[in-house]
């Protein structure tokens, strides 16, 4: 019995290895964008994980920087420089959801701008009373909504 276990044991934990490799391998060639910074993001954040793990994530860039900053708080042989180039490459390639302001509903837009649930439902409610808002000026014609903060997500904003 111990004679076809003991070389059986190590094949298997090295084959399963393998496999485990070439899918990640295979999965991180298949959808991380190619880009600026791309291979310090592979080196330093699949060093416990698969890099892949922030593939469908959307945030602003100084989300990334947080998320980033907490994922490598006992990592300290980092380069500063590197972090910041994984934060680039992070919020180039994973920006937040565009959200079409004509189209989504109070919840959609408190997700995604990060303002309060009143504010969004001040929001929808001029639109269902003045029509669909042309452009960001209109939006920020909305009694109490902050303008600085509208301004500040100007990017995120479609009116399509
Ligand atoms: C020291 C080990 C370690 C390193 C290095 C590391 N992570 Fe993580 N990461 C974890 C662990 C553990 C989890 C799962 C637990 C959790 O969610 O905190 C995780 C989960 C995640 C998640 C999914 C859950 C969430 O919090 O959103 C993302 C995204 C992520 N890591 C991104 C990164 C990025 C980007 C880097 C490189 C800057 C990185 N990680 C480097 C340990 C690490």
């Amino acid at each position: 019995m111990t004679a076809i276990k003991a070389p059986r044991g190590p094949a298997v934990v090295i084959l399963s290895r393998a496999a485990l490799f070439l899918v990640a391998a295979v999965a991180a060639a298949q959808t991380l964008p190619d880009g600026p910074g791309k291979d310090t993001f592979e080196n330093v954040c699949g060093v416990c994980h698969s890099p892949v793990t922030v593939i469908g994530q959307h945030k602003t860039k100084s989300e990334w920087k947080s998320k980033v900053n907490e994922m490598l708080q006992q990592q300290t042989d980092v380069a500063p420089a590197d972090v910041d180039t994984i934060i680039d490459y992070l919020a180039k390639n994973f920006p937040p959801e565009k959200i079409n302001i004509n189209k989504a509903d109070a919840g959609a837009m408190e997700t995604a701008l990060g303002i309060s649930a009143k504010d969004a439902a001040a929001i929808v409610e001029y639109r269902q009373a003045n029509g669909n808002f042309k452009s960001i000026d209109d939006l920020k014609k909305v009694p109490g909504v902050d303008a600085a903060k509208i301004e500040a997500d100007k990017d995120l904003l479609e009116f399509e």
